[in-house]
């Protein structure tokens, strides 16, 4: 007899699959999206993935992505700020329209104090910006974080992130 159906996230730019995993774990169906063949290559690789119908996979680069299926969860943990500027407003407006009502969005905008901030490619907000992105939610986390560290190379970086946890009201 089958149960019933599992819950939808999108995973946007879910790399090697650290959330995904964690995901499919806790019951969720998973459509991971990366625009890097070799994230996907090493997700893939993980033992804890056999092929299920409960996990999809799509290489796509941001910049492309059209409309993308309801989800009940949108998690893009450290990845919007990759996508280009030009692009942004409507990659975002495509995660806004899948939510479902009462769906939630989970992940990282950075910050314009961030040391990337003036790389051409990245996206960021300042703290007021970020959070008119979510005019359309309930926030429910918003957690700033500026500190002096390093970047995953060990390059000193500044880092200014928004840890955002917001629902969609219904
Ligand atoms: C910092 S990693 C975060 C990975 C994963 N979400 C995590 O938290 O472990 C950023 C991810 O975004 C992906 N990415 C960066 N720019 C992208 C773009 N323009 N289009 C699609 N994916 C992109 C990278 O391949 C990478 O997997």
């Amino acid at each position: 007899m089958r149960g019933p159906t599992p819950p939808l996230c999108i995973d946007l730019g879910c790399g090697s699959g650290i959330d995904a995993a964690e995901l499919r774990r806790r019951g969720w169906a998973v459509f991971g999206i990366d625009g890097h063949r070799e994230g996907l290559q090493r997700l893939l690789a993980r033992p804890e993935f056999e092929p299920s119908p409960l996990l999809t996979l799509r290489l796509a680069l941001f910049e492309d992505l059209g409309p993308l299926p309801p989800c009940r969860l949108l998690n893009a943990s450290f990845s919007l700020p990759f996508c280009e500027p030009a692009h942004f407003e409507r990659v975002w407006s495509a995660c806004v329209e899948a939510i479902e009502p009462g769906g939630r969005f989970a992940g990282q905008f950075f910050g314009d104090r961030d040391t990337w901030a003036s790389i051409p490619d990245r996206t960021h907000r300042s703290r007021d910006a970020a959070r008119a992105c979510f005019d359309w939610a309930e926030i429910e986390m918003f957690d700033e974080e500026e500190r002096d560290g390093e970047d995953a190379k060990g390059n000193v970086k500044h880092w200014h992130v928004f840890h955002i946890v917001a629902r969609k009201r219904t």
